[in-house]
C-alpha cells in the first residue's frame, strides 16, 4: 500500500557536483520551467474547484437534490471526469505522462551517468511519484463520488483531495528540480 505522504523531512540532497558551472545549471533549470506550466493548470483547476463549491452548496433551502444536480452537470471539471476519466481532465493525464517519462527516460539516464551518492535522491523521487499518482486516484474518487450524490457533504472530501495533490505536486516539484538541476545541466537528459 502506498504511503500516503511525501515525508518531506526524510528527503535526501544530492551531492554537488564538482566543475559545474553556472551556464550548465541553467540549462539544467528547464526542467523548472516544465514544472511552472503544470503548476500555471494547477492554479486554474483550483478556480474550477471553487465553482464547484459555489455550485454544490445549496442558494436556499427550497433547493432540491435534482437543481443541485443539475447545476453540477455543467461543471466543467465534471464534464472532464467524464470526458477523461479524470476530475482535472487532460491536465491530470499530463502530469501522469510528465512523471512516466521521467520514470521511462530521465531517472534512467541519471542513473547511468550520476554518481553514487545521487541513488537515494533517485529512489526518494520515484517513491513520491506514488504518492503522487495515489493523490491523483483519490481525487477521481472524490469526483465520482461527488456526482454519485452531488452536494456539499461530497465537495469537503474533494476539495480537501485536491489541496493535498496541489500541495504535493509543488512540493514534488521543488524537490526535484532543485536536487537534479547541476546533473540534469552536466549530464543531459530535459
Ligand atoms: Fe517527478
Ligand atoms: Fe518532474
Amino acid at each position: 500500500m502506498t504511503d500516503l505522504t511525501l515525508n518531506e523531512a526524510a528527503r535526501p540532497r544530492a551531492p554537488r557536483i564538482p566543475g559545474a558551472t553556472d551556464a550548465q545549471r541553467r540549462q539544467g533549470g528547464r526542467l523548472a520551467l516544465i514544472h511552472a506550466m503544470y503548476l500555471q493548470d494547477m492554479a486554474r483547476t483550483r478556480t474550477l474547484v471553487g465553482e464547484i463549491e459555489a455550485a454544490a452548496t445549496p442558494d436556499e433551502a427550497r433547493d432540491s437534490a435534482e437543481a443541485l444536480a443539475a447545476r453540477l452537470e455543467e461543471m466543467p471539471m465534471l464534464r472532464n471526469l467524464r470526458l477523461f476519466g479524470s476530475l482535472c481532465g487532460q491536465h491530470c493525464a499530463h502530469v501522469m505522462a510528465h512523471h512516466d517519462i521521467e520514470e521511462a527516460h530521465m531517472f534512467p539516464h541519471l542513473d547511468r551517468t550520476t554518481g553514487e551518492g545521487f541513488a537515494p535522491v533517485m529512489a526518494k523521487l520515484r517513491a513520491e511519484h506514488e504518492v503522487i499518482h495515489a493523490r491523483l486516484e483519490a481525487l477521481a474518487l472524490a469526483t465520482q463520488q461527488m456526482m454519485q450524490a452531488p452536494g456539499a457533504a461530497a465537495y469537503a472530501p474533494l476539495k480537501e483531495a485536491f489541496d493535498a495533490l496541489h500541495a504535493d505536486m509543488e512540493s514534488h516539484f521543488g524537490y526535484e528540480e532543485t536536487e537534479l538541476r547541476e546533473a540534469l545541466g552536466v549530464y543531459g537528459g530535459v
